[in-house]
């Protein structure tokens, strides 16, 4: 008798998507550039197998090139897609930057454990990135602003070296407009027209002195950001337990086989990318 061939599911991490490019946007210039892809599941993929959580990943294959694993920045209540925003650093990603739309790549995942959104419903939201880190922030963002009657109020402190390194600057700048909702955007240097808060991300936190009172942080950023934002939020009176964070910059094959991504004993990609304070303080290893 002829054997049916297995389920495929959004499990198998081994399964690629055919995904086409429906749009770039262009979030930073320069050396350090960042693009935003909105990847679209092309009909004939298994795009229905492809559900995702705010905070999980994926790896975007190139053909002949390579791949890399991005955080996915575009929230699951706008299926059909996904966005990944690439910080032009190496080869895949300077490759990725070449494409452009109606290009088709590979898609595969997701990978990771996600924002725990469910068991924060009920609570206030308060999100803390640095530079590229916020790609992750943006999926939780959109999730809440989605499902808005599920949570208490949004707050997005938000910061990078110049005003043109803020990545989806627009779409925070019309957020704030929200009711409930607060944009605190910071610059690390003075800057002609720039009338928001000047300094870094750690010290606009301190200046705004957020609530702890059944309040969730979330922060993600370069380490040394992530360092004195969690000190800074112990001295607001936040409890471990409520501040989380994702490390989803370590993870490479998001399988546990590469041995990569390891804190101590821990592997990011099998009990993370995101992680609460309370769980993180205690591993043995460099964040
Ligand atoms: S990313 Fe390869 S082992 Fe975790």
């Amino acid at each position: 008798m002829k054997k049916e061939p297995a389920a495929i599911t959004q499990t198998n991490p081994y399964i690629p998507h055919e995904v086409t490019i429906e749009n770039i946007k262009k979030e930073v210039p320069g050396d350090r550039a960042i693009k935003t892809f909105r990847l679209l599941f092309n009909e004939d993929s298994i795009q229905k197998g492809f559900t995702f959580k705010p905070g999980q990943c994926a790896m975007v294959s190139l053909l002949g090139t390579g791949e890399c694993m991005f955080a996915i920045s575009s929230s699951p209540t706008r299926p059909g897609y996904i966005e990944v925003s690439v910080l032009r650093l190496g080869k895949v990603t300077a490759r990725l930057h070449e494409r452009e739309a109606g290009d088709r790549l590979a898609v595969r995942g997701p990978y990771g454990n996600g924002f725990p959104v469910e068991s924060w419903e009920g609570k206030n939201i308060l999100c803390i990135g640095g530079g590229i880190g916020q790609a992750p922030l943006r999926s939780l963002i959109n999730y809440v602003l989605d499902n808005r009657s599920k949570y208490g109020r949004l707050d997005v402190i938000y910061g990078a070296r110049a005003s043109s390194d803020l990545c989806y600057r627009e779409e925070l700048l019309e957020m704030e407009k929200q009711e409930n909702v607060g944009v605190h955007l910071s610059i690390d240097r003075e800057e002609d027209g720039w009338d928001r808060f000047v300094g870094f991300v750690p010290d606009n936190l301190k200046r705004l002195k957020p609530s702890p009172e059944n309040t969730i942080a979330i922060t993600c950023g370069p380490p040394i950001m992530i360092k004195f934002v969690i000190v800074n939020l112990g001295a607001l009176g936040f409890k471990d337990t409520d501040i989380f964070t994702t490390l989803e910059m370590r993870m490479k094959c998001g399988i546990g086989k590469c041995g990569r991504c390891n804190i101590g004993n821990t592997y990011v990609c099998i009990d993370g990318p995101v992680f609460s304070w309370d769980q993180l303080k205690d591993l043995k290893g460099e964040m």
